[in-house]
């Protein structure tokens, strides 16, 4: 009887800790200001709107709480996003004040602080927050970003390259062609038009300086004026943002030295 009494308390006791807990839980709701805008309506403002999140019943990156917003609460926010772990480089946005992947940002958890979530910056919309990056692939295009040679390889059939060659490229070749470094560059924001920015830069170093190619000299000409390289001022705002811990300032670096001693 005792035993019997006990164990009915114990579970009541269990109960109203259950509840306290779930109570606690119900109370971790963070708040997502999100940018809106929509182009069949053009008449109406850009705007932030504001969504409640449970941070209880959301995974924990930004990724899962507006891929959350849109599956539960508004089906017409827009953005990209594809391998939700900083491959495809399609989930890059701007996350409170940083440019960065949606998928590789942890929530902050302070539910005190709403979080501000923009497009790239200084690009054009096409909607919410899906940035226009025609012209960002044209500049990637235009850098010829593929292996050219005239001659053949010795045995015929490999292009081969040594293991220091090859680990020329380290620190290059990961690059996933996000933006956020070229969108966070305020010469690209000024210029954008001409200068190639730091994404696009890093992968003309990344076919220059690989021991296989042979048109490093077209490489180079491509490069020699005063637009397309030399806006860069070294302010490093791209080396701070990469997601991905790469440094386009430090590969810029290394064209113009090699520009200089040609
Ligand atoms: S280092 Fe050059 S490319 Fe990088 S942010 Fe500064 S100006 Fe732009
Ligand atoms: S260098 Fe980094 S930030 Fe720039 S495009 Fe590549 S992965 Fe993205
Ligand atoms: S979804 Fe692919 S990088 Fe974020």
């Amino acid at each position: 009887m005792f035993r019997s009494l006990l164990r009915q308390q114990t579970t009541v006791q269990t109960g109203f800790r259950g509840m306290a807990t779930a109570a606690a839980q119900t109370q971790r709701i963070k708040k997502f200001q999100v940018y809106r805008w929509n182009p069949d309506t053009p008449e109406i403002e850009p705007k932030m709107k504001t969504y409640e999140v449970d941070l209880n019943h959301c995974g924990p990156m930004v990724l899962d709480a507006i891929l959350k917003i849109k599956n539960e609460q508004d089906p017409t926010l827009t953005f990209r996003r594809s391998c939700r772990e900083g491959i495809c480089g399609s989930c890059a946005m701007n996350i409170g004040g940083t440019n960065t992947l949606a998928c590789l940002c942890r929530i902050d958890t302070d539910t005190s602080k709403d979080l501000k979530i923009y497009p790239l910056p200084h690009m054009f919309v096409v909607r919410d927050l899906v940035p226009d990056l025609t012209h960002f692939y044209k500049q990637y295009k235009s850098i010829q970003p593929y292996l050219q040679r005239d001659t053949l390889p010795a045995d015929g059939r490999e292009n081969l390259q040594s293991i220091e060659d090859r680990a020329k490229l380290d620190g290059l070749y990961e690059c996933i062609l996000c933006a956020c470094c070229s969108t966070s560059c305020p010469s690209y924001w000024w210029n954008q038009q001409q200068y190639l920015g730091p994404a696009v830069l890093m992968q003309a170093y990344r076919w220059l300086i690989d021991s296989r190619d042979e048109a490093s000299k077209i490489r180079k000409e491509m490069l020699q004026n005063s637009m397309s390289l030399y806006r860069c001022h070294t302010i490093m705002n791209c080396a701070r943002t990469c997601p991905k811990g790469l440094n386009p300032g430090k590969a810029i670096a290394e064209i113009k030295k090699q520009l200089a001693f040609d």
